[in-house]
């Protein structure tokens, strides 16, 4: 053999320091996030944390306000979420918001001139609307954002526009005309990491209630089976998840099995409850005020600014590094916020007997945002008492075919089951109870799953 020329060995080593270019300069600090073995480790690089600093770092609180005195309804002219509040309790509020959302306009960016009372300005009746969204993620969603909690500032930064906010993605505009139709991937965008997954797994997962669910569970595929083009977007949502806590899948997942709850690391529990509280902000609150924005504000397809796990996260796995800035605003985590019992639910079943029934939509067997306060208190109750089991039973209304009904029962009572299992309840406390019977009627209560007790 002969030996290698001067030139090939130059060539091996400008090639070997051009793919070294790519990767991270050491030292990287590890953390190790399950059993040695399971590979499950966490790498940071400290330099680009030190970069990042500034972005998570928490501004100074404001001085507290005194409690007593009037209050803002009885003084102002217009308040119809603080009312509560002292004056000086609400004007140390106002001073904070303006702080946190547009430090350099000022009060005016909501407010009319000196007409503090007008609500002309849209960014008031937004604001409006932002401050009933913030007290019902601390005191509703508890689940994920525990004591911690967010203010306006977790989002804004300082900023009017959050800098993570997302629309529906305009893939006529990137279809590539005669050459074919993209199915929405193949592009390098940066939702995804810059792979080639499909670009917007936001829309069916952040905002509708889409399935994320593509490992099989029988040997053969189901008729309404989860194909390899599922399975890219739940890819695809993966990605966004991993990227915007700046963490690798071994964070939530051991990846001997994706599928396996009692496997993954409780960080996946909490990231499930992430996504049952985005779906519910972009449900109940951003989508709905797509009419009050200017359309300058909306998105190409005429879509209002929705958030997903970045607008909060900014690239770590607690945002804000896990400091709480409620602390010095309780106004805005205001207490008893427990969610109301899903309507109906007692209609159909003794209320004393069922632990929760969980409501679903016609032809539907995925659990609706809404639907999710059902579940979370039917968890919280298990996690207190350690001993009870429970069965599920699963019910569909009596429109349409009855062989597709029973299956959509099952499959409902499926879903809970697994809803379940994400809460950490151990498969051994849930029994599956068969659908024995559709109930008659075509209301919302007869499609649904009872949590109930059971031996
Ligand atoms: C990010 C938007 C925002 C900023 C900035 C802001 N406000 Fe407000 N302001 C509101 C909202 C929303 C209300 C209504 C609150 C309610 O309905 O409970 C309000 C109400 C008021 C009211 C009550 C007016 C009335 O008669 O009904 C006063 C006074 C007020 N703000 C003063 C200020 C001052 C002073 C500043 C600057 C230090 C300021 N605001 C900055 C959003 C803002
Ligand atoms: C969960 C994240 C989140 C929190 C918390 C949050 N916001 Fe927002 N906010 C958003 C998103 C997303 C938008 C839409 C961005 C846009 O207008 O393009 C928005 C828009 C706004 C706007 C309109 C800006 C514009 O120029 O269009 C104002 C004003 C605002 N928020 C004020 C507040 C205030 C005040 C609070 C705290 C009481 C708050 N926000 C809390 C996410 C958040
Ligand atoms: C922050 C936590 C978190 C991270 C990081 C994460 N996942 Fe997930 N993953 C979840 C949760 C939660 C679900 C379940 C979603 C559901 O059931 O609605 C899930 C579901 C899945 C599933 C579907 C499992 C099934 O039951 O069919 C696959 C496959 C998967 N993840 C792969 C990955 C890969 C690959 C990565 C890294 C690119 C990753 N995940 C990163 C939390 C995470
Ligand atoms: C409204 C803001 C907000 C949004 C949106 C949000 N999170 Fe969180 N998340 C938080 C807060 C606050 C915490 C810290 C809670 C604590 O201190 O325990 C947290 C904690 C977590 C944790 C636990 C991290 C750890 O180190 O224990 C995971 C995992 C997580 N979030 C995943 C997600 C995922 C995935 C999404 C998107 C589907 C998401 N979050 C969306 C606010 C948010």
């Amino acid at each position: 053999m002969r030996a290698r020329t001067p030139k090939s060995s130059t060539l091996l080593a400008l090639g070997a320091a051009l793919l070294l270019a790519g990767c991270e300069r050491p030292p990287v600090d590890t953390s190790q996030q399950g059993y040695r073995g399971t590979g499950m480790v966490e790498l940071s690089n400290p330099r680009l944390v030190e970069a990042s600093a500034e972005l998570h770092a928490v501004p100074a609180a404001l001085p507290p306000a005194e409690a007593g005195g009037p209050t803002a309804g009885e003084t102002y002219q217009n308040v119809q979420v603080l009312g509560d509040l002292s004056v000086g309790e609400f004007t140390r509020l106002m001073v904070a918001m303006t702080n946190w959302v547009s430090p350099q306009q000022g009060c005016v960016y909501c407010h009319a001139g000196a007409d503090f009372a007008s609500d002309s300005p849209y960014t008031k009746v937004v604001s409006r609307r932002m401050l009933e969204m913030t007290r019902h993620i601390n005191s509703d969603w508890k689940a994920h954002v525990a004591e911690t909690g967010v203010t306006c500032y977790t989002c804004h930064r300082g900023q009017p526009v959050p800098a993570a906010i997302w629309f529906k993605d305009d893939s006529a505009e990137r279809n590539i005309g005669s050459v074919g139709w993209r199915n929405h991937q193949n592009i390098a965008a940066s939702s995804v990491g810059y792979s080639s997954l499909p670009y917007d797994p936001f829309s069916p997962f952040l905002s509708e209630n889409g399935r994320i669910r593509v490992v099989g569970k029988t040997p053969l595929p189901p008729p309404t089976g989860q194909s390899i083009k599922q399975t890219e977007w739940t890819y695809g949502l993966m990605i966004h998840m991993s990227d915007s806590l700046g963490v690798n899948c071994t964070f939530c997942h051991n990846s001997r099995s994706f599928i396996a709850w009692d496997q993954s690391s409780p960080k996946r529990t909490t990231a499930w409850q992430g996504i049952g509280l985005v779906r519910d902000l972009n449900q109940s609150y951003l989508e709905p005020l797509r009419g009050t924005y200017p359309a300058e504000r909306l998105g190409a397809l005429g879509d209002a600014p929705k958030a997903n796990c970045s607008t909060c996260h900014r690239g770590v796995s607690k945002p804000l590094y896990g400091v709480s800035m409620l602390e010095a605003h309780p106004e805005l985590a205001p207490a008893g916020g427990t969610a109301a019992p899903p309507p109906g639910s007692s209609a159909t079943a003794p209320a004393s007997a069922v632990l929760g029934s969980v409501l679903f939509k016609v032809g539907r067997s995925e659990i609706s945002a809404e639907s999710m306060k059902a579940v979370g208190e039917a968890i919280a109750r298990l996690q207190n008492e350690s001993d009870m089991k429970v069965a599920l039973s699963g019910f569909a209304d009596r429109s349409g075919n009855p062989e597709r009904n029973l299956e959509l029962a099952k499959n409902r009572a499926f879903a809970v089951r697994e809803a379940l299992l994400a809460g950490g309840i151990a498969q051994d406390r849930i029994h599956l109870r068969k659908p024995e019977f559709v109930i008659a009627g075509a209301n919302a209560d007869s499609r649904r799953v009872d949590i109930l007790p059971a031996e």
